[in-house]
């Protein structure tokens, strides 16, 4: 395992050299979406100037070109998570997307009046509205794994909540607004000990952490391409086969049939049962070659240089007068939400910017964490393993020169 060689790495991402306001960007909104490296720009340049066409339809040279290296990049993703057949790789247009064809599909066909479907209380939005939306449908209710003052699952009460309503378990491996890193192999575990499916959010986790779905033996996992160095508008689904096969198609329309007739469509086989219309082809070359990108580097790599830069970060923003962390968990991944005393997030997300930093302010979609905590939003500053510690220390900098003007 090597050292990561930042400013190598660094080149990589042009953007990092942009200006903001007359200073250099500090991009420390990581969570929201990541940076593309030149790698994955090449690639979506190279494929609309010399291969543009469409997938699984031509005999022509160009579609099958292309339909090799959108085949291709789904291997990618199946090693990258070690799915045990590409089949059970779904492209979608993100976590949100995956989550509801899960919520949908599943839901449809397996959800009843009395059931229920459980989340955790840290939930991003997009794994909350989507089974309100199906239990509402049918009869059945979502209930919630609480959690405690620092941001933890409260694991002691997971026994009781995994009663026989309840048909699906799904819970974020990375809570996007807390950081917290949630215990997900003993929340399967006991999931499956009751024959419980489970789905994972794994939006906040595949860019930080090394992820095997055999091992985990997880269900289904849904993620984000642009969260993971690559375009936005593609992600990927994963399920076991069983379950992919179980489950009705969540869209209908071209690709995903074998025969129509007015009389009766036959559906096509997996993957493509689940990936209706054109896909978004140069989006799933593009996060291939992202993967490519991230193995290049190591994950293990990745881990560790991600973790010294929040604990570093977490001892310089301590010394920040009134400062007050939402989200105290031991375990967790490079995101640090937090408050100072006597100053709106909002105000300081506009002063820090002035300055060419960038955070997110506001709820991060996780309004039913901020009621836990009894507040409006935080500031959030996100790492990814281009940042440096001088970049934590101008934003340590920044906070201090925006609560002095603000209080
Ligand atoms: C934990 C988590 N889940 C889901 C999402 C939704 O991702 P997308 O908007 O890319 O579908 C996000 C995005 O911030 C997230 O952080």
């Amino acid at each position: 395992m090597g050292k990561l060689a930042i400013e190598d790495i660094r080149k990589d991402f042009p953007i990092l050299e942009t200006e903001v306001f007359g200073k250099k960007l500090v991009y420390l909104d990581n969570a929201a979406t990541t940076q593309k490296p030149v790698q994955v720009l090449k690639v979506l340049e190279e494929y609309y100037e010399r291969y543009n066409s469409n997938v699984h339809r031509g005999v022509h040279s160009l579609s099958q070109q292309a339909t090799a290296a959108y085949e291709n990049a789904r291997h990618t993703v199946a090693a990258f998570i070690n799915a045990a057949s590409s089949d059970e790789v779904i492209f979608t247009k993100g976590t949100t997307d995956g989550i509801n064809l899960v919520a949908s599909s599943f839901g449809k066909k397996f959800l009843h009046q009395g059931d229920s479907i459980l989340i955790s209380a840290m939930e991003h939005h997009s794994n909350i509205v989507p089974w309100q939306m199906i239990c509402e449908e049918k009869g059945a209710t979502l209930k919630v794994i609480p959690m405690d003052e620092n941001g933890v699952l409260k694991m002691e009460l997971l026994p009781e909540l995994l009663d026989e309503s309840v048909k699906l378990l799904s819970f974020t491996y990375v809570s996007n607004s807390l950081g917290t890193i949630n215990p997900a192999r003993e929340l399967i575990r006991q999931a499956h000990a009751k024959n419980i499916p489970v789905l994972m959010d794994v939006a906040q986790a595949i860019q930080h952490m090394p992820l095997d779905v055999q091992e985990l033996d997880v269900d289904f996992i849904s993620f984000s391409g642009h969260k993971l160095y690559g375009p936005t508008g593609i992600g990927v689904l994963y399920g076991k086969e069983k379950w992919l096969n179980a489950l009705p198609p969540y869209q209908g329309g071209g690709d995903m049939i074998k025969t129509v007739t007015f009389e009766k469509t036959i559906y096509n086989a997996l993957p493509y049962k689940f990936e209706a219309g054109t896909p978004d082809i140069s989006g799933a070359i593009g996060l291939g070659a992202a993967i490519a990108y991230v193995n290049s580097i190591g994950l293990d790599v990745i881990a560790e240089a991600e973790h010294e830069l929040l604990t570093y970060a977490l001892a310089k923003l301590a010394e920040v007068e009134g400062i007050q962390f939402i989200g105290k968990a031991e375990e967790r991944a490079s995101v640090i939400s937090f408050l100072i005393e006597g100053v709106h997030p909002y105000d300081l997300g506009e002063l820090l910017d002035k300055q060419g930093i960038a955070v997110r302010t506001g709820h991060h979609c996780t309004e039913p964490v901020m009621d836990f905590f009894g507040i409006p939003g935080t500031c959030r500053a996100s790492f990814a393993f281009y940042n440096t510690t001088d970049e934590v220390d101008l934003l340590v900098a920044g906070i201090k020169r925006a609560a002095a003007i603000l209080i």
